[in-house]
């Protein structure tokens, strides 16, 4: 049946059309990147300014060598980290035929391989890379299951089901400089993971980083408002809680990990987000989250979401 999908999904694209895919982050919504006019689409559908750039997605680093120059340390680590939830940010040949639109008219390029199995099908035999944003409206909660996908997008794009997303944060995103890494967007990956690879290289976030825009304001937003690290549950809100502790909302509760696992609580985040927002409670609490290691994405994703 997913054959059949797949299929369909790539005469599509090859027509210029958008399609929604699932990956192990998040469900992308993905267009011909070398068409201005499907990127163009991309932009439109998710009323995403267009001062902010979007990801490139490729079957394999062969097809990115077509488009990109890569110095030793980014093929260092596109050989270790790909496939998989990483985004490097490279610089495109003069010869690529990747839309300017996708950037911001720059050169530099974010560009992935995903791991997902049904993502690797559909970019396989493309013959262009996938320009891909996450499938949700530009400021508005990520997805990672199917069922809340929003329903205004899916009445308009072809849709391909998968399970439930295996990381469910988005990739990380980072930009090498010499032997430097800067980190513009905290994701699946985590520095630590990165500098076991890259031994001898530094890492260092760039907050509010000017060309990575999306990293900027209020994002991923619910549409109830979101408290976090709180102490209490007030009557009205739902509770989102992590480990094991007395916190208890009065309407309803759900546990990122009861184990205090932080790989568990990224894959379930979105959804819980996306489930309370729905859900009948009127506001939503989130307990303390550790700071370390995948709690590092975790909060930088709670923070934003709770932005007024
Ligand atoms: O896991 C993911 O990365 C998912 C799946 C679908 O691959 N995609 C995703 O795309 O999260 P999006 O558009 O929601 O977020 C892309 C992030 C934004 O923060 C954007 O500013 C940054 O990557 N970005 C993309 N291209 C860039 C570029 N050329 N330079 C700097 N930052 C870039
Ligand atoms: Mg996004």
């Amino acid at each position: 049946m997913n054959k059949n999908k797949i299929e369909n999904a790539k005469k599509l694209l090859r027509s210029g059309e958008l399609v929604i895919f699932p990956t192990e982050t998040v469900y992308g919504l993905g267009g011909n990147a070398n068409d201005k006019k499907a990127v163009k689409k991309i932009y439109n559908i998710k009323k995403r300014p267009i001062n902010n750039p979007i990801i490139c997605h490729f079957a394999n680093i062969r097809d990115i060598k077509r488009d990109f120059d890569l110095n030793k340390l980014e093929e260092f680590l596109a050989k270790k980290l790909w496939p998989g939830p990483i985004t490097l940010i490279l610089k495109k040949k003069n010869k690529s035929k990747i839309s300017s639109l996708v950037s911001n008219n720059s050169s530099y390029v974010g560009c992935r391989i995903p791991k997902n199995k049904i993502a690797l099908k559909l970019l396989k035999g493309l013959h262009f890379p996938l320009a891909a944003p996450s499938a949700n409206f530009s400021e508005r909660t990520s997805v990672t299951k199917f069922e809340d996908l929003d329903k205004k997008l899916i009445e308009k794009v072809f849709t391909i089901k998968g399970k439930q997303s295996e990381l469910g944060l988005e990739s990380t995103v980072i930009k090498v400089k010499k032997n430097n890494i800067e980190l513009l967007r905290f994701g699946s990956i985590t520095p630590n993971d990165i500098l076991k690879v890259a031994k001898k290289s530094n890492i260092k976030y760039i907050e509010n980083s000017k060309i990575s825009p999306g990293n900027l304001k209020k994002h991923y937003s619910t549409k109830k408002k979101i408290r976090i690290n709180v102490k209490n549950i007030k009557n009205d809100e739902g509770l989102i809680n992590f480990g094991k502790n007395k916190l208890k909302s009065k309407i309803i509760n759900l546990n990122l990990s009861s184990s205090g696992n932080l790989k568990e609580a990224s894959k379930n985040l979105f959804h819980f987000l996306h489930k309370l927002d729905q859900g009948k409670c009127k506001k939503i609490a989130i307990a303390p989250i550790p700071n370390t290691g995948l709690g590092l994405t975790i909060n930088d994703r709670i923070k934003r979401a709770s932005k007024k």
